[in-house]
């Protein structure tokens, strides 16, 4: 891999993505206790400004099945950006740890902070990208249906936030065809979906959007969700609720996919809203499944990453 950071899917080439899917293959068929030379002596700083469970467990988790260590700063603790400027902050933390994983709101945030570290920077969520999540996502659908996607339909139903912004970038470096269903006003904007067409190449079509999520759902082998306000929108959260109420993946809307769908949920969910316990703990969900990965996908990252920084 030749990209020194994973500030957001951009910052990989189609063939990164396939090194990680294979790196994470390979990881996970290994028994854990033959990884620990990867990373032995090494540290995981994890810059947390929004809550997370999946994310630092996974990272921390990551780093010990690796033979290293992580140490968890809130943002508030180290006063990112307040306290001293971020530039400090990057150039202090790469004199102590040796990679970095930063969750925060804003992307340029994390953009700064990689400017200036001489460590590689991972993006563990901002308001704009969650390159982590998307990663672990297509693993799990590569497992579910092998490794040739350009056939299938990723209908992803809701908002057009991080995560769904991760997953198009990724779809589309990968030639998926992915449809992304939410209520007027909550679409991508048009400078996104041109950077998009940029990954995907000049003249193909992997992505649209439409304000219909019943023909997102018709013939989709995926059908994804995510909550409707996000972290840090928690005040919009109630006009959101009626807004997306005709986007809720319940058992009218699975219906309508392929027999063989499966669900997907980034999590953490909530039930009742966005999906139907009955979708959840459905025979189609893998939810549980395409968390675990975010194990795996991380551990292959911080594999290469690390690999890159010793070179
Ligand atoms: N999916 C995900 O990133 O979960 P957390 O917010 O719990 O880390
Ligand atoms: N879109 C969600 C994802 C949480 C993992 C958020 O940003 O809160």
């Amino acid at each position: 891999m030749q990209c020194k950071h994973l500030r957001t899917i951009a910052d990989l080439t189609r063939e990164d993505i396939e090194e990680i899917f294979e790196t994470t293959t390979a990881l996970k068929r290994q028994d854990v206790t033959t990884a620990l030379d990867i990373a032995r002596g090494k540290t995981l700083g994890l810059v947390f400004g929004k809550p997370s469970m999946r994310t630092r467990v996974s990272f921390e988790v990551a780093m010990t099945q690796l033979g290293g260590h992580s140490t968890y700063m809130s943002q508030s603790d180290i006063g990112l950006g307040k306290r001293e400027a971020i530039k400090d902050i990057a150039r202090v933390l790469s004199r102590y740890v040796d990679v970095l994983a930063v969750r925060t709101f804003g992307q340029e945030i994390v953009d700064e902070l990689a400017a200036n570290a001489t460590i590689p920077v991972i993006n563990a969520l901002t308001d704009y990208a969650h390159p982590c999540q998307a990663l672990a996502d297509m693993q799990t659908i590569r497992e579910k249906f092998g490794t040739d996607t350009t056939k299938l339909k990723i209908a992803f139903i809701g908002d057009s936030n991080n995560v769904a912004r991760s997953l198009a970038m990724v779809c589309c470096m990968c030639k998926t065809p992915m449809v992304v269903a939410s209520p007027e006003g909550y679409a991508f904007s048009e400078n996104f979906l041109h950077r998009l067409q940029a990954y995907a190449g000049e003249d193909a079509q992997f992505f649209s959007q439409t304000h219909d999520p019943q023909a997102a759902a018709k013939d989709a082998d995926v059908i994804y969700t995510d909550i409707w306000a996000s972290m840090g929108q928690e005040s919009e959260a109630e006009e959101r609720r009626e807004i997306f109420r005709p986007y809720q993946v319940n058992a009218d809307l699975l219906a309508l996919a392929r027999e063989h769908v499966i669900v997907m949920h980034c999590l953490p969910a909530h039930r009742g809203e966005e999906i139907t316990d009955d979708v959840m703990d459905g025979p189609h969900s893998v939810v549980y499944d395409q968390a675990e990965n975010r194990l795996h996908v991380q551990k292959a990252i911080l594999k290469i990453l690390l690999e890159n920084g010793r070179g």
